[in-house]
């Protein structure tokens, strides 16, 4: 069986409780802690910057997983790096030297992830397959938590998964946006091995440690550390 990587977005979690939040989501089995950064600009939210991930550095030990959903992702990918995030990822949309930015994060020894909007064909990263480590397949049209998965989302993460089983290519594929426990098996039949999990593990319906036991148990899938 797949390890399955679970990655709690902290967009809905308690700001003002963000360390416990942290804490509560890494003692309930989490595996990277996946942190959203919006500039307002590539989508018209505006979230944080590096000072905050490096506030989140310091209080868990868990890989960070960055998601810039920003212009120009070639200008700070480096301040992240070091503010403390393990593994960078950038949309396809929003840089003109994908390849060029993929090798400076390697050159910075730091995984590195690219992002396809729901509107990007798969063709747009086939250049590049070979050189991201994982690749981040949005399952909605980023900018908000809580968005319902788009329903054709997880035939392109199948079609995704057969180029690279093709290709022989072996990159992580992540899946971002309305993941929950009632659709995170499908999302793994699929060809996903990282799930971001946000509304789904910060919700007011029960604690973090608890919506992940759930998400764990949905997709049958013991803690992959
Ligand atoms: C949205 C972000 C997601 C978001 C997912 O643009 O990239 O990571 O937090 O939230 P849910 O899981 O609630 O759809
Ligand atoms: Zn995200």
């Amino acid at each position: 069986m797949v390890a399955v990587t679970l990655a709690p977005s902290i967009l809905t979690a308690d700001f003002g409780q963000l360390a416990d939040q942290i804490r509560a989501a890494e003692a309930g089995g989490a595996d990277y802690i996946h942190l959203d950064v919006m500039d307002g600009r590539f989508v018209p939210p505006i979230t944080f910057g590096p000072l905050v991930v490096e506030a989140i550095r310091r209080v868990t030990t868990l890989p960070l997983d960055i998601h810039l959903m920003i212009e120009r992702p070639e200008a700070q990918f480096e301040a992240f790096i070091e503010a403390g995030g393990d593994i960078i990822n950038f949309h396809i949309e929003a840089a003109a030297h994908v390849d060029r930015l993929l090798r400076g994060i390697h050159a910075k020894n730091k995984r590195a992830g690219i992002c396809l909007n729901p509107g990007t064909p798969i063709s747009a990263i086939e250049e590049v397959l070979d050189v991201a480590d994982q690749v981040m397949v949005m399952l909605i049209n980023p900018g908000w938590g809580g968005q319902k998965m788009l329903p054709t989302a997880l035939n392109k993460v199948r079609r995704l998964k057969a180029l690279l089983d093709a290709r022989g290519l072996k990159p992580d594929i992540e899946v971002d946006g309305g993941v929950k426990a009632t659709n995170a098996a499908q999302c793994v039949e699929a060809g996903a091995n990282i799930l971001v999990c946000g509304s789904s593990v910060y919700n007011g319906d029960a604690s973090p440690q608890s919506n992940l036991r759930t998400l764990r148990q949905a997709i049958g899938n013991a803690p992959s550390s």
